[in-house]
């Protein structure tokens, strides 16, 4: 089914990455943002990146990132799946303390800035915690 402002061209999602990655060099995953009410935002994202730059960089709401990706304010928090929890590991011990700090923490809970975008991160979903609006 087509999101608003999507058009059908007939090509698979597969084959525009693998063009892209042949015609740059560059591997670009696809992330979706899922806001507290339900608004989704589906960005392309560059490997080397970080899920906060994503949403950054596509304006994606209720990631503020105040610290710049430092560890250090805890506002690009976002709370993941158990399956993609689980593949990307556990929190860094910095990370842990500044997800210690929020109550609204879940157990699934990361900071977006430390999260880096590879391409094993093709079809991550992250929800986006309504405190943070
Ligand atoms: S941007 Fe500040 S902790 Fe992630």
């Amino acid at each position: 089914m087509l999101g608003p402002g999507e058009i059908d061209t007939g090509v698979s999602r597969r084959f525009l990455v693998v063009y892209a990655i042949a015609a740059t060099g560059r591997v670009m995953s696809r992330i979706t943002f899922v806001e507290h009410d339900g608004t989704v935002h589906e960005v392309d994202v560059e490997s080397g990146s970080s899920l906060m730059k994503a949403a950054i960089d596509n304006l994606v709401p209720g990631i503020d990132a105040d610290c710049g990706g430092e560890c250090s304010c805890a506002t690009c928090h976002v709370v993941l799946t158990n399956d993609w929890f689980e593949r990307l590991g556990s929190p860094a011990d910095r990370e842990e303390e500044m997800l210690d700090m929020n109550p609204e923490r879940q157990r699934t809970s990361r900071l977006a800035c430390q999260i880096p975008v590879s391409e094993e991160l093709e079809g991550i979903e992250v929800q986006l915690p309504e405190f943070q609006f």
